[in-house]
This record gives C-alpha cells, structure tokens and sequence, in this order.
C-alpha cells in the first residue's frame, strides 16, 4: 500500500454500504478499505468477500477506530449513531464521510461541525443529489440565468412504502423515533436540500406532517411551506404510503419553468412563447465526480466537498423546522440567519 493511500473504514455494513460505499470506495484511486465494522457479522462479511478481501472485520466501532488501521471513516448507520460516531472519529484524527440525515437534531449536527473544524479534518455528508449529473445540470442552468429570477418550487416525492418495507426490511430503525426515523430525515433531507441549494437559505417554515400507517410511531407523510430569505416559496411533498410511486418538480422563474421529475429523464423548460425546450440525459453535465471520489479529493486538498458540515447543517435546522412545525399544527417556524 502506498504511503498516500487513503485507508477507509465502514462503520455499517447494511443496503446503503452494500450497493452504494463499498462498491464505490472500491473503484476510487488510491483509496482501500481495510476496516469494516457491524454488529450483525453476516452483513460485514458480505461487503468483505464482495468488496474488500482485505479488509479487517469489527462489531464495535470504537475498537476500529482504536486499532489504527485507518485515514477515514464512512458513518452508514442508524441516523441515531451518526454524530456519536462521527464525533469519536473525528477525535481519533479521521476524516468522516456521514450518511445522511446528518443527525438527530441541529444541536448534534453542530456539535458535528465543531468537532471536524477542530479536528481540522473533512466531514462530508452522504447528500446524493450533490454528486449527480442530474442535479448539477439543473444547478448550473439556474446559475447561467437560464430561468431568470427564481420565485417558487413544488418538489414530490410520493412512495408506496417506507424503506423497511422495500429498501432494506432489516432496517425497522427507519420507522422508530428514538432511531431516527421518520419521511422527513429519510427523504425530506433529500428534497429539502436541493431547495435550499437552488434557492438559499430559508427565512420560515410551515408544515403538516401525519403518521397512516398503524405499526409506527414517526411521521410518514409531510407537507412543508418555504419561505425563502429571497423572497421566493416553495413546496415541499412527501408520502410513504402513496399509492403508486411518484416523483417530479417544477422550478418556477420570471422567465420560465422547469419541470423535471429523476435521475435518467430529460428536463424540459416552458417559456411564454414558443415549444418547450427539452433537455435530454445526454446534455447533462459530464464528469460529475461521486461522492467517493470527492470525499478523497477534499482528503487530498485537491478540491472541496460540494456537501461539507455546513451544508449538512443548513438543512438539518429545516428538517427539525418541519417536525416542529408539524407537531404543533403548522404554526410557523422562523429559522435564524446563519
Ligand atoms: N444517501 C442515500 O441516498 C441513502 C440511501 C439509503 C440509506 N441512506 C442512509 O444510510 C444509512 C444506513 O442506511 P441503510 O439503508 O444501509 O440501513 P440498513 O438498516 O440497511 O443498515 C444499517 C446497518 O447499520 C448496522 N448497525 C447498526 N448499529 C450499528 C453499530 N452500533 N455499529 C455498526 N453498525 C451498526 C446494522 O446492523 C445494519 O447493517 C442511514 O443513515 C440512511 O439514512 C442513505
């Protein structure tokens, strides 16, 4: 192994780190995964045999970081373990790439923060649609004035069932509060962040969230209004027990609307006059690095993260906006300038 190797270890060997971090770290340059932490053996030996032959196997996290086999950390856990742990690592001199939602509460989430800045180390947040060319490209026809001024977006996000009932069946901590469950951390951060990173900050928040289904104790369908510092709105739907899978947004601006719905599927934009401009998959943006790729690229100082803290920050104030908000019967809910 060469000295600028970047040695990673996964703490959380479930569906995220199995068809996402492990095959992803895999295939990164310079970069090896030699620690692999989970309480459930079969799920750490799985991602070994599948992707990292070499890697040592823990069930405590905190013996991997002592045993010092490793540069930096991926938190793919439980959202209830991701500060504990991403602090720990941080303090042991890691660098800590974090699953989303970045943590229970803000509180945590700063707490996050402050230790990666002390650490004088990278905390990178898991928030996917950051390293997709999908996203990018709308990022970038927005900033090229391709819609003018932005005033309104309606974002969707309707499934027909929560991840233990589809993604991972093992993973019951998505539908349980006291692990950190719940549609608006799971998917909320998602969407919630693609507004803010199209639109800024956000000035306040009105929301009604509601619990359908009997055997959980989280909400599981949330509907948000934003007010953004600009002076735009925005719309923000989410439902895990819809009856037919269903996704889309609409960017409104002063001098067109963008419609769009996923990763794979064209963007078209509507003007006052003349045929919808379409954009098809293959004028997206090229070369889009994932988020393995630039987790090791800010490691190596050779370009920054497009999710650090801060951003993990910004929209974990909105989600605990939202659930406040929903459990108070959408009275709104002001967010302090940051
Ligand atoms: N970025 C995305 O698009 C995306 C998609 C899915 C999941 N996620 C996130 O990834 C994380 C994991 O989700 P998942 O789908 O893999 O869930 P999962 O339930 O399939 O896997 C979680 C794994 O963590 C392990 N674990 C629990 N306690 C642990 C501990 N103390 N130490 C080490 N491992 C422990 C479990 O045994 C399990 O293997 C969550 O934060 C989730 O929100 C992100």
């Amino acid at each position: 192994m060469s000295s600028d190797t970047i040695r990673v270890g996964i703490i959380g060997c479930g569906m995220i780190t199995q068809r996402s971090h492990a095959p992803g770290f895999a295939k990164v340059g310079g970069v090896t995964i030699t620690a692999l932490c989970d309480p459930v053996a079969e799920n750490a030996v799985k991602v070994q045999k599948e992707h990292a032959p070499d890697a040592r196997l823990f069930s405590d996290w905190r013996e991997l970081l002592k045993a010092g086999l490793v540069d930096a950390v991926s938190v793919a856990t439980p959202v209830y373990l991701h500060a504990p742990m991403s602090v720990a690592a941080l303090e042991a001199g890691c660098h800590v790439l974090c699953e989303k939602p970045m943590a229970m509460s803000s509180a945590e989430a700063t707490g996050m923060l402050a230790a990666a800045r002390q650490a004088g180390k990278v905390l990178q947040l898991n928030l996917s649609r950051r390293y997709d060319p999908f996203y990018q490209t709308i990022a970038k026809l927005i900033a090229d004035g391709r819609l003018g001024e932005l005033r309104h977006i309606r974002a969707i996000r309707m499934h027909t069932g929560a991840p233990d009932q589809g993604w991972s069946p093992t993973g019951t901590w998505f539908v349980s509060k006291k692990h950190g469950g719940g549609i608006v951390g799971d998917i909320g951060v998602h969407v919630g962040d693609m507004m803010l990173w199209y639109f800024g900050a956000v000035e306040s928040i009105s929301a009604v969230t509601a619990t359908r289904r009997s055997d959980i104790d989280v909400e599981d369908n949330a509907t948000a209004l934003f007010r953004f510092r600009s002076g735009a709105t925005g719309l923000l739907e989410l439902s895990w027990t819809s009856a037919v899978n269903r996704m889309c947004f609409e960017i409104h601006g002063s001098d067109g609307i963008l419609l769009g719905a996923a990763p794979g599927e064209g963007l078209q934009i509507l003007r006052k006059q003349g045929t919808p401009e379409q954009i098809p998959p293959t004028q997206y943006l090229q070369g889009v690095k994932n988020s393995f790729q630039c987790f090791a690229d800010a490691i190596r100082g050779i370009a920054s993260s497009p999710a650090p803290g801060e951003v993990g920050c910004a929209i974990q104030v909105v989600l605990d906006a939202i659930r406040e908000s929903g459990r108070n019967g959408g009275r709104q809910v002001a967010i302090a300038a940051g």
